[in-house]
C-alpha cells in the first residue's frame, strides 16, 4: 500500500491522453502530472536540450515524492528515457516498450508509426520493434505539425483534417491498417485519421499499453494504492496556457 502520487509528464497536453487511461484503469491513484508548456513542442529539439528539460521534470516530480514516473512523451521516451534510468533511483516508465510488448503479443509483422520528427529521426520505435521482433516491416511518418495543432486546441478544425490527409498517403497507399500513435499528442485526432481510411484501422494508443505495464509494475513493487476514495489529479505548467485546460477536460470526456 502506498499512497503517494504516480508522476507523468510531457512536453504539453498530450501526455493527458495517457494520464486518462491510466485513471480509467487505477481511479484511487493520485496522480501529479507536469506539462513542460514553457518548453514545448519537444519534437523539433535536440537531443540535449529533450534530456535536459526531462532532468528537470523527473527533478519537479521527485519534489513532489512521487512513487513512480510515467514518460508521457514519445520524444523525451526516445531520447531521454535510458538517461533518465540510469541517472535516478525511482521506477521509470516511458511509452515505447509496453507498445512494443503488446505488438509482439499480438504477433503483428507490419505496422506504421507516426510521431514527431525528433522520434522518427531517433528511430528509437523502429529499433525496439525490431529488437523483439526482427522481421517486422515498420513504416514511419513524421507528422511534424500535428503535436502543436492539438496543443492550440485547433485538431478537429480544417487545417488538422488537411494536414492528417497528407500524413496518411503512405498508410492508405501501402493498405496498413495498423498504425502506432508514437506522440501521446495523436489519438486527440483519432477520429479524424479513422475518416481518411476506407478500410478498418488499428489505432495503437500507448496510453494504453503504458497504463497496463503500470498496474504490472505498481503491484509487483508493491506500490499500489488501495484506498477505495477516487485519487486526486494536480496538474502544473512550466507556463501558463489558456487553452491547456479546456483541451484537458475535452480529453477526459472523450
Ligand atoms: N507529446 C509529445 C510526444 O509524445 C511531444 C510533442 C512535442 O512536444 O513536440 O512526442
Amino acid at each position: 500500500m502506498d499512497k503517494r502520487p504516480i508522476g507523468i509528464f510531457d512536453s504539453g497536453v498530450g501526455g493527458i491522453t495517457v494520464l486518462k487511461e491510466i485513471k480509467n484503469k487505477m481511479p484511487n491513484e493520485n496522480i501529479i502530472y507536469i506539462g513542460d508548456t514553457q518548453n514545448f513542442p519537444y519534437g523539433n529539439k535536440s537531443k540535449e536540450e529533450i534530456i535536459k528539460f526531462s532532468i528537470e521534470n523527473v527533478n519537479k516530480l521527485l519534489k513532489k515524492d512521487v512513487k513512480i514516473i510515467v514518460i508521457a512523451c514519445g520524444t523525451a521516451t526516445s531520447q531521454a528515457l535510458g538517461v533518465l534510468k540510469e541517472k535516478f533511483d525511482i521506477p521509470i516508465i516511458g511509452i515505447i516498450e509496453p507498445t512494443v510488448k503488446y505488438i509482439k503479443s499480438k504477433n503483428y509483422q507490419k505496422v506504421g508509426v507516426i510521431a514527431t520528427e525528433g522520434t522518427i529521426k531517433n528511430g528509437a520505435w523502429e529499433r525496439k520493434l525490431k529488437e523483439k521482433i526482427p522481421n517486422i516491416q515498420v513504416i514511419n511518418k513524421a507528422c511534424p505539425m500535428l503535436a502543436t495543432i492539438a496543443e492550440e486546441g485547433k485538431a478537429k478544425s480544417k487545417e488538422g483534417k488537411k494536414v492528417i490527409k497528407e500524413y496518411m498517403k503512405p498508410f492508405k497507399s501501402e493498405k496498413i491498417d495498423k498504425i502506432i500513435l508514437g506522440c501521446t499528442h495523436f489519438p486527440i485526432y483519432e477520429q479524424i485519421i479513422r475518416d481518411e481510411f476506407n478500410f478498418e484501422i488499428e489505432l495503437i494508443n500507448t496510453g494504453k499499453t503504458v497504463s497496463d505495464e503500470l498496474e504490472k509494475q505498481l503491484k509487483k513493487l508493491n506500490l499500489e494504492n488501495n484506498d477505495k476514495n477516487i485519487g486526486t489529479i494536480d496538474i502544473y505548467l512550466t507556463k501558463k496556457e489558456k487553452q491547456f485546460y479546456t483541451i484537458t477536460q475535452n480529453i477526459l470526456k472523450s
